[in-house]
C-alpha cells in the first residue's frame, strides 16, 4: 500500500523531475504499474502518436502507438512487453508489473503532417530489500575473545543497499580486533537483484550481559533513503569465574553433632563452575566434587576451616564450620541407694563446645549443687541435672540420680493421761526407711493393740496413738520393724487411777530436763531439811541430856533420818506436793531407762 501511494505521488510529481540533461525521469516501484506521461502538449493537427525505447546502442525499438485519427491504438510485437502495457488517449504509457529491466529512456512521439515531436522520459526503478535477518546467531558470547554475532541477511532489493550493525541502538563501527565486519553483495542476473550480506564479529565484555545487537539495510527509494532494521539479538555472556565462595548449608542456623551439612561452593562465572575442589580442615589434598558436598552426622572433631577452589586450584575460598556439642556426665548417676547418716558427694560436670553451666532439679525446684556429708530421709527423691546450650536450638542435656535414703527403725514411747481422767494416750514417734511396720501390745498377751492412723510428721517420720484404759499398771511393747532390722521399746503404764504425767511426748530429752530439775529441787529441799535439822540437833545439844537416853535406843543414822524428814514435812508447808513429784520422777526415770534399752 504504501508503495503504491509513494508510487502515485511520485507519477503526479514526475514532471518535475527534469533532470540535469533536460529529461524527465519516471519512478517507479518493482511490480507496480509505470504510468509514463507523453509530457508534451497534444497538437490540433496531430496524426498519431508513438512510444519508443532506446537501447544502449542508440537503437529504438518502437513499442506502442495510437492514431488520433481512428481513435484506434495497437501494440508492436515485443516479447518484454507483451500484455503488460496500455496506451490511454492522452498518450500516457503504462507499463505493469513494472521489472529493473524497465529502466530505459522512454521516447514518446507525437506526429503531425510536417512534423515530429519527441519527448524522453528516464525510468528508474526501486525495489526495497527484504526485512534484514541475523542468521547464524552463537547461543553464547564469550568474553574476551571475537565471536562471530551473526549474519545480517537482506535480500533483493534495487539498487543495493548497504549493511550497518547496531548495539544498543548505537552504530557499531569497526575497530582493530573488537569489531570486524565484512560484507558481500550479490545480484541476481536473471532478476538483476542485489542481495547483501554482512558479518559481524566482536569481542564481547561482560557489560554485553542484556546488549541487543541488530542490524539495518538502508536502500534508496524513490524519495530518498529508507532504512529497515532486524529483530534484536541478545545473547548470553559467558565469561570466566572471578571468584570462588563458599557457605555452608545446615537445618538450623547453628550446627550441632549428628547434623547433616552441605559445604555449597559458587564461581561467579558464567556459566558457574560445575566442579570443584574442597578441602577439609587440616587436609591438604583436595576432594573433587560437584558445587556441593554434603557431611552427614557430622561430629565435634570436623570442627575448624573448609575450603574450596576451582579445579586448577585457584581461587580459593574458606569458611570456618563450629560443630557444637554438649555432654554431660553425673556422678552416681541412675539408682543410688544409702544409709542414713551416710555422705555421698555428687558431681555433674558438662563438657561443650561453649562455656555452660548447669541447674540441679528436685521435684521440679532448683536447688544448689548438693553434697550430703550426713544423708537424711528427706534428701531422698530424683535429683535432675540439666543444661542447655542457648545458642543451639535444641543442644539439651538431662541427667538424673534416683536417691534412697534408708535406715533401720527408731522408735520412741511416750505416755499421758488423757484429761477425761479415764484413758491414757501412748504415743509413738518412728522413723527409718523402707517405711518400718509398728506393732504394740501388751506384756503377756499377743493381742495387737487398735492404733490410730499413722500421721507423717516430717518426711520419714510417722506418730501413731493407742489410747488404752489400763484396769492395773501394764507394760506397753511396741516393736518397729523394717527390712534393716527391728527396734523395740517398752513403757510401765500404770493403772488409770493413777495419773501419768502430762510431760512431753516427744522427747526424752525434754523429760530429762524435767528429771533434772525435780532433782535439784530435791536436793534443795534436802539441804534445807539437813540445815534445819542441825540447828534442832544443837539446840537438843545445848538443853541438856534430856533425850539423850532416847535417842541412843536408835541407830543414830535412822533416828537422824527420820527427824529431817519430820523437819522437812514441818519447814515446808507444800511437802505432800513435793513428794507426789518426786515419785512420779523417780517412774518417769525408770520409764526413760526402759525407753533407751532397744532390742535389736
Ligand atoms: C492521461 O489519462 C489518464 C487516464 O486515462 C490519467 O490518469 C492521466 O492523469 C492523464 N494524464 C495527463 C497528463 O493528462
Ligand atoms: C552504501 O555505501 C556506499 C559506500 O559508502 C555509498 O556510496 C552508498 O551510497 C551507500 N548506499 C546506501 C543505500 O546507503
Ligand atoms: C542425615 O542423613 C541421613 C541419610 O543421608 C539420614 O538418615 C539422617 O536422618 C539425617 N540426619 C538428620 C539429623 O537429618
Ligand atoms: C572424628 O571422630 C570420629 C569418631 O567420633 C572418628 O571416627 C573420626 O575418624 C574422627 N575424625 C577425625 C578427622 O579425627
Ligand atoms: C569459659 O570459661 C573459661 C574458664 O572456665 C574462661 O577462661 C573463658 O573466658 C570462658 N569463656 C566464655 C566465653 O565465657
Ligand atoms: C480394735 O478395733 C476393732 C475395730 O476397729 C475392734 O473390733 C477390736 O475389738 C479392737 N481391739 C481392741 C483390742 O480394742
Ligand atoms: C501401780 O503404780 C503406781 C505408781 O505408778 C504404784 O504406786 C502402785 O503401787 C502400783 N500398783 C501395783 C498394784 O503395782
Ligand atoms: C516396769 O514394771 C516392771 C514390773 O511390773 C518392773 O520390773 C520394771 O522394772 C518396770 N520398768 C520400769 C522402767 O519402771
Amino acid at each position: 500500500m504504501a508503495a503504491s501511494s509513494l508510487l502515485t505521488v511520485c507519477v503526479l510529481c514526475a514532471t518535475a523531475f527534469r533532470t540535469g540533461f533536460g529529461f524527465h525521469t519516471v519512478s517507479a516501484i518493482y511490480g507496480e504499474t509505470i504510468n509514463i506521461p507523453c509530457g508534451q502538449d497534444v497538437m490540433q493537427d496531430l496524426l498519431f502518436g508513438k512510444w519508443k525505447y532506446e537501447k544502449p546502442d542508440g537503437t529504438a525499438v518502437f513499442v506502442a502507438s495510437r492514431s488520433a485519427v481512428k481513435k484506434s491504438f495497437n501494440f508492436d510485437d515485443v516479447p518484454e512487453y507483451n500484455g503488460r502495457l496500455n496506451l490511454s488517449e492522452n498518450y500516457t504509457l503504462s507499463i505493469s508489473n513494472a521489472r529493473i529491466s524497465d529502466e530505459k529512456r522512454f521516447v514518446c512521439m507525437l506526429i503531425t503532417e510536417d512534423n515530429v515531436f519527441e519527448e524522453p522520459t528516464i525510468i528508474k526503478v526501486f525495489k526495497p530489500p527484504s526485512k534484514p535477518e541475523i542468521i547464524n546467531q552463537p547461543t553464547f558470547l564469550e568474553t574476551g575473545k571475537l565471536n562471530l554475532v551473526g549474519d545480517c541477511v537482506a535480500k533483493d532489493s534495487y539498487p543495493d543497499g548497504n549493511i550497518t550493525w547496531y548495539r544498543n541502538g548505537q552504530v557499531l563501527l569497526p575497530v582493530d580486533g573488537v569489531v570486524t565486519m565484512e560484507w558481500w553483495k550479490e545480484k541476481n542476473s536473471t532478476s538483476g537483484l542485489h542481495s547483501m550480506r554482512s558479518t559481524l564479529e566482536y569481542m564481547s565484555t561482560k557489560e554485553d550481559i542484556n546488549a541487543q545487537f541488530s542490524c539495518a539495510v538502508t536502500f534508496y527509494m524513490p524519495d530518498g533513503l529508507a532504512t529497515m532494521n532486524s529483530d534484536p539479538a541478545a545473547f548470553n555472556i559467558y565469561y570466566p569465574t572471578e571468584k570462588v565462595t563458599i557457605h555452608v548449608q545446615s537445618p538450623k542456623k547453628t550446627i550441632k553433632e549428628g547434623d547433616n551439612i552441605t559445604l555449597k561452593c559458587i564461581g561467579n562465572g558464567n556459566p558457574p563452575p560445575e566442579e570443584f575442589l574442597f578441602y577439609l580442615p587440616g587436609q591438604e589434598e583436595g576432594i573433587r566434587s560437584s558445587s556441593a558436598y554434603h557431611i552427614t552426622d557430622i561430629k565435634r572433631n570436623a570442627t575448624g576451616d573448609y575450603k574450596c577452589s576451582l579445579l586448577n586450584k585457584i581461587m580459593i575460598a574458606s569458611t570456618m564450620v563450629t560443630v557444637h556439642y554438649l555432654d554431660l556426665s553425673l556422678t552416681p548417676s541412675g539408682e543410688i541407694t544409702k544409709q542414713v547418716g551416710d555422705s555421698l558427694s555428687v558431681s555433674c560436670i558438662p563438657s561443650a563446645s561453649k562455656n555452660v553451666s548447669v541447674t540441679w532439679m528436685k521435684n521440679q525446684k532448683i536447688l544448689a549443687q548438693p553434697s550430703f556429708s550426713n544423708l537424711q530421709y528427706r534428701d531422698s527423691g530424683v535429683y535432675e541435672c540439666e543444661t542447655s546450650l542457648m545458642e543451639v536450638d535444641g543442644l539439651r542435656r538431662k541427667k538424673t540420680l534416683s536417691l534412697t535414703v534408708e535406715g533401720k527403725p527408731r522408735i520412741k514411747l511416750s505416755k499421758k493421761t488423757n484429761s477425761d481422767g479415764k484413758s491414757k494416750t501412748i504415743l509413738y514417734e518412728v522413723d527409718g526407711y523402707p517405711k518400718p511396720e509398728v506393732q504394740c501390745s501388751r506384756l503377756g498377751n499377743d493381742l495387737y493393740l487398735n492404733k490410730t492412723e499413722e500421721t507423717m510428721l516430717s518426711n520419714g517420720k510417722y506418730s501413731a496413738k493407742i489410747i488404752i484404759s489400763p484396769e492395773e499398771n501394764v507394760t506397753i511393747i511396741c516393736s518397729a520393724e523394717n527390712k534393716l532390722g527391728r527396734e523395740v521399746h517398752s513403757l510401765n503404764v500404770s493403772a488409770i487411777s493413777f495419773p501419768e504425767t502430762d510431760d512431753g511426748v516427744n522427747s526424752s530429752g525434754d523429760n530429762n530436763d524435767h528429771a533434772k530439775l525435780i532433782v535439784g529441787i530435791v536436793v534443795g529441799l534436802l539441804l534445807a531439811a539437813l540445815v534445819a535439822g542441825l540447828a534442832y540437833w544443837l539446840y537438843i545439844k545445848k538443853s541438856g541430856s534430856r533425850s539423850s537416853r532416847h535417842i541412843q535406843e536408835q541407830p543414830a543414822g535412822e533416828r537422824g533420818w527420820d527427824r529431817l524428814k519430820e523437819g522437812a514435812a514441818d519447814t515446808l508447808s507444800t511437802s505432800k506436793h513435793v513428794g507426789k513429784e518426786l515419785g512420779n520422777t523417780e517412774e518417769n526415770k525408770k520409764l526413760e531407762e526402759n525407753n533407751h534399752k532397744s532390742e535389736a
